[in-house]
């Protein structure tokens, strides 16, 4: 299990099955003893930053041998280097085709002019998904006269740091096409901005997903995005958090999953339905 790549620090079993515990209940992130290599890479840095000389040690100043707001902060730095914040603009486009297309229709025959549409991205990383959402609405042409509200949350504050500036480089456009590209952002020293009228819709803010109150995202929400977050977690996790994202959906809401999470083996009170050629899961009304 252990790799020799952190110099002497060496992950032993018992200190990973301490370290996968703590971490799985605060975050949600699985590791298996065939994972464990990773937790040991990427920890390492912090057991040295502490001059400690084990991964036991650096156990008790996550758990007890510092004070609290000590050990939070050392948590949030787990964190950071644990969690996987890969994402771009217009990522599963398929998806977000059908919101514009089907839902965003359906909800605005549904509604009063002028009513309110939220959305909120769950586990948004650096903005690219609540930022695509905004352009999907945008270009809906629907919503003009709407009050739009998208939610972006994650744990991870370097994430929303960059969300909240919604400055980025290349990667992030690897699947935006040149129109968009130029309508929707505006140069700035070699990267990019969103503009100032997507940027409107979309407020971000801290969220752990595993043990915040969600009620933080201020009322129910017409759709839900969480992709690509819950594969990092196991079954029963899955299942929790399904069930609290539903308690925040409004009657007739869906919940958009990336395309690699299925909730197949789960019970939870969402219905599978179709929405145009997608599969989604519904709150039932
Ligand atoms: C791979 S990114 C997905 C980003 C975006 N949803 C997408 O599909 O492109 C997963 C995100 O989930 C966040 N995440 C993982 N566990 C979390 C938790 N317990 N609470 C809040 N966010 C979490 C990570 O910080 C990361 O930004």
């Amino acid at each position: 299990m252990p790799s020799p790549s952190s110099g002497a620090l060496v992950l032993d079993p018992q200190a990973f099955e301490l370290l996968r515990k703590l971490i799985q209940a605060r975050f949600g992130l699985v590791y298996t003893p065939e994972t464990a290599y990773l937790l040991e890479r990427r920890l390492a840095q912090r057991v040295m930053a502490h001059g400690l000389s084990s991964f036991f040690d650096y156990y008790l100043l996550l758990t007890e041998s510092q004070p609290a707001a000590l050990r939070e902060r050392e948590l949030t730095e787990v964190f950071e280097l644990l969690s996987t914040r890969e994402t771009y603009f217009f990522r599963e486009s398929y998806q977000l085709e059908v919101f514009r297309e089907v839902l965003l229709p359906q909800l605005y025959k549904q509604r009063p002019r002028g009513s309110t549409l939220s959305v909120w991205s769950a586990g948004c990383a650096s903005g690219e998904e609540p930022y695509s959402i905004a352009v999907e609405i945008i270009e809906s042409g629907l919503f003009d006269s709407w009050q739009v509200r998208i939610i972006g949350t994650d744990l991870s504050r370097q994430a929303l740091h960059t969300a909240s500036h919604g400055v980025y480089g290349p990667s992030s456009f690897r699947q935006t096409d040149a129109s968009r590209h130029s309508r929707h952002f505006r140069p700035l020293t070699g990267r990019w901005q969103v503009s100032d009228a997507v940027r409107r819709l979309c407020t971000f803010q801290t969220l752990n997903l595993v043990r915040d109150d969600f009620r933080a995202i201020g009322g129910p929400v017409d759709a839900i995005f969480c992709r690509n977050v819950i594969i990092y977690f196991d079954r029963s996790e899955r299942g929790k958090l399904v069930s609290r994202l539903a308690e925040q959906l409004a009657p007739g809401g869906y919940l958009f999953l990336g395309h690699a999470e299925s909730l197949l083996d789960i019970t939870t009170p969402l219905e599978i339905a179709h929405l145009g050629r997608e599969l989604v899961y519904r709150k039932p009304r």
